[in-house]
């Protein structure tokens, strides 16, 4: 919980639920920060940056990893190293890389991307995936890559299985295609699931986590694979224009984010799904809680009379902040400072905001 700007002479309680990428880093992380040792990164030489990037590939059972800016890059980089131009990738239609990440792998790479639907729980249906595989005909782009997104984020952050993930793994070595993993909540779906995070990208060439989500780290996503894919991705992240030098003051902090803000997440799961219980029953609003197994709750509008942008800014003006998704949703995301209390919090006003 912060303090929002004074309404009247009262402080106002802000209770930013938009995204956990409004976490700000913790003390220890700033700490980390400041004391970090650090060394031109380009050149390979910051020993914080080689730190957490050894530490990174541990996590996901990986040769070696690589640290990135953003999701976004982890993402673009991770394409344009598995496919050249004209190389399809299959991945869903409401996964982040196709919808929110402007098409950079056909932009920049010229990477032909073609989407399957996704299923509510996040999964593209494994025989569509197989039938979309292009045969070998001079008309065809060749299929290279398939990505799968775990948690599924516009998928209400559902949490993808090792199960499924082997019939992905099936599928892809019958084709011989590679697997990226959009893992930017991989550890959200690892507390979920009571699984290893390395257990749920095993059939994975390659996977991108973020820093900057839950795990409350300032700056930062890595890219995990093996060593000569983390050489092809070194390369796609310098030409991006993503070789940065002392970055082990920014590496410090995701030290600590995967040395101490993993298992907590749990909590954030639990406050999502007292959120969702909260506001299940609200006339005017539609809300799954079967659907809710990570830190993410989608809210539908049902009236028809009023846009999500309206609701979001009414209750914004009263200190409760909510994600427009679409014309008439609203997404939660519950995250490292937002207590049980915030959350009865949230919900009363948005009860009195948007339902009934
Ligand atoms: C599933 C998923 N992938 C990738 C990203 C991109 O991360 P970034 O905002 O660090 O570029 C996000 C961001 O919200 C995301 O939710």
């Amino acid at each position: 919980m912060t303090e929002a700007p004074e309404k009247g002479n009262k402080k106002m309680r802000k209770v930013d639920l938009r995204s956990d990428t409004v976490t700000r880093p913790t003390p220890a992380m700033r700490r980390a920060m400041a004391e970090a040792e650090v060394g031109d990164d380009v050149f390979g030489e910051d020993p914080t940056v080689n730190r957490l990037e050894a530490l990174a590939a541990e996590r996901l059972g990986k040769e070696a990893a690589l640290f990135v800016a953003s999701g976004t890059m982890g993402n673009l980089v991770s394409l344009l190293a598995h496919c050249g131009r004209g190389d399809e990738v299959l991945l869903g239609d409401r996964s982040h890389t196709f919808f929110y990440e402007q098409g950079g792998s056909a932009a920049l790479g010229g990477v032909h991307p073609r989407s399957l639907p996704n299923q509510p729980d996040g999964t593209i249906d494994l025989r569509q995936v197989e039938e979309a595989v292009r045969p070998d005909n001079i008309h065809f782009p060749r299929t290279r890559l398939i990505v799968i997104e775990n948690t599924h984020n516009r998928c209400s952050g559902r949490a993808l299985t090792s199960e499924y993930m082997r019939g992905v793994g099936d599928i892809a070595r019958r084709h011989a295609l590679k697997i990226h993993v959009d893992g930017a909540r991989i550890f959200n779906a690892a507390v979920a699931l009571g699984v290893d995070a390395s257990v749920l990208v095993s059939e994975a060439d390659s996977v991108t986590f973020c820093l900057s989500k839950g795990l409350a780290a300032p700056v930062g996503s890595l890219v995990c694979g093996s060593r000569d894919f983390i050489s092809e991705a070194r390369r796609a992240r310098k030409v991006v224009g993503g070789g940065m030098r002392q970055a082990g003051v920014l590496a410090a902090a995701g030290i600590v984010a995967l040395e101490q803000m993993i298992d907590r997440l749990v909590e954030d799961h639990v406050n999502a799904r007292r959120l969702a219980q909260r506001l299940k029953d609200t006339e005017g609003l539609s809300v799954d809680t079967g659907s809710v197994q990570t830190n993410i709750v989608y809210m539908d509008m049902t009236y028809k009379g009023r846009s999500s942008n309206d609701v979001a800014g009414q209750l914004a003006r009263e200190g409760v902040l909510l994600l427009p998704t679409g014309p008439r949703q609203l997404r939660a995301v519950t995250n490292y400072h937002i207590s049980q209390d915030d959350v009865a919090h949230a919900a009363d006003l948005i009860l009195k905001v948007a339902g009934g």
